[in-house]
């Protein structure tokens, strides 16, 4: 597929902003009006703060591709997924001109960056199980869709998408797909990242937020065609991650087996608070869960939210999203958190 074609005029011809560390990371550094005698914090620190970080990301790359086994050219660092999903709107799509697919109930940021940017989002329902609605995407496009949003596992629903589903998209439409794997971790399926690169019009995201318990520090990637790589480091701001990510980013990846402790702790977790929702007799439905969180389904959800907030226990209400009347969606925490979540759950209910 001819990418080239999809991307905006402007951003095809834009000149990228030539930052002084883009060139030299070492020497005696005079062409960035730094402070070159150091930082008023981290005195002891090897970070040098003082002084603008690597534009390419080249150590953070390294590392994560020697632990994704992913070419250097086919990843991109972010500032969270939520950049990533932000740059590929701003790079597809012309505002009052382009759209994008969005199969819903989803993750609330597809939406919020399409309004953000001016560019129309058309929503297709997910099936009643959940999953895409592959007759339908494909009639909702027309010649001016640039993206179609995929979350798997989805966002509030728990579930995994089908791969044979998104992969028809990927194949049969001449658009780009963006498959958010922001909770894959807590699945037990293969992820799609090496699809990324057989399809050059597949990105996938990955986030630091969720298994790797970094939230904090705002770290996210993709993996795509390089044509739609250099595309994003060309649009990106010059220094969106700083030093103090990208050296969190680095040890993270050092700690990698603690990932996989708290990965195994909350699954245990996870599933023992799914048999004990499917044992309230009040509780109408325990959806499956292949992510961190579990969606439920529950008479008077808005007022069982309500009052569990009231309790200091807070979780999400999503009863207001299409399909999901009386969900709430709780995320797994500690041991401790989860026993205080349901003895109030019971008796609020
Ligand atoms: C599906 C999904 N994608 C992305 C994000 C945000 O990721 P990040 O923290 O990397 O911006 C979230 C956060 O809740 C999410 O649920």
């Amino acid at each position: 597929m001819e990418i080239k074609n999809l991307i905006r005029e402007n951003i095809l011809k834009l000149k990228p902003y030539s930052s002084a560390r883009g060139k030299y990371l070492n020497g005696i550094l005079l062409d960035a009006n730094e402070n070159a005698i150091g930082s008023v914090i981290n005195q002891n620190s090897n970070l040098d703060l003082n002084r603008y970080p690597d534009p390419n990301h080249n150590d953070v790359k390294e590392k994560l591709c020697e632990l994704i086994n992913i070419p250097k050219d086919n990843l991109f660092v972010g500032v969270g997924s939520d950049e990533i999903i932000d740059l590929v709107v701003r790079i597809f799509c012309n505002p009052s001109i382009d759209n994008c697919i969005i199969n819903e109930p989803t993750y609330g940021m597809y939406q919020v960056v399409c309004d953000i940017n001016d560019v129309e989002y058309k929503s297709v329902l997910l099936t009643q199980d959940f999953q895409l609605d592959v007759d339908k995407i494909k009639s909702a496009v027309d010649e001016k869709t640039k993206i179609i949003f995929v979350c798997s596992p989805n966002n509030p629903t728990a579930n995994l998408l089908s791969s044979d589903d998104i992969l028809r998209l990927v194949k049969e439409l001449e658009t780009i797909v963006v498959v958010d794997e922001a909770y894959i971790d807590f699945s037990n399926q293969k992820s799609l990242i090496y699809e990324s690169l057989n399809y050059n019009n597949l990105v996938v995201m990955r986030t630091f937020s969720k298994a790797w318990g970094l939230a904090g520090i705002r770290a996210g990637y993709c993996t795509a065609s390089k044509e739609i790589t250099e595309i994003l480091y060309k649009v990106k701001a010059p220094y969106n991650l700083n030093s103090l990510t990208s050296q969190s980013i680095i040890s993270a990846i050092d700690s990698s087996n603690l990932k996989d402790e708290f990965v195994e702790n909350i699954l245990t977790e996870r599933e023992r608070v799914k048999a004990e929702l499917k044992s309230l007799e009040k509780i109408e439905q325990v959806f499956e869960s292949e992510t961190n969180y579990i969606l439920f389904k529950c008479t008077g959800a808005t007022e069982v939210y309500n009052q569990l907030a009231e309790r200091g226990v807070i979780v999400r209400d999503r009863s207001s999203q299409p399909l999901l009347e009386n969900c709430l969606r709780v995320s797994i925490g500690t041991k401790e958190q989860n026993d205080k979540f349901l003895k109030e759950l019971r008796e609020v209910l």
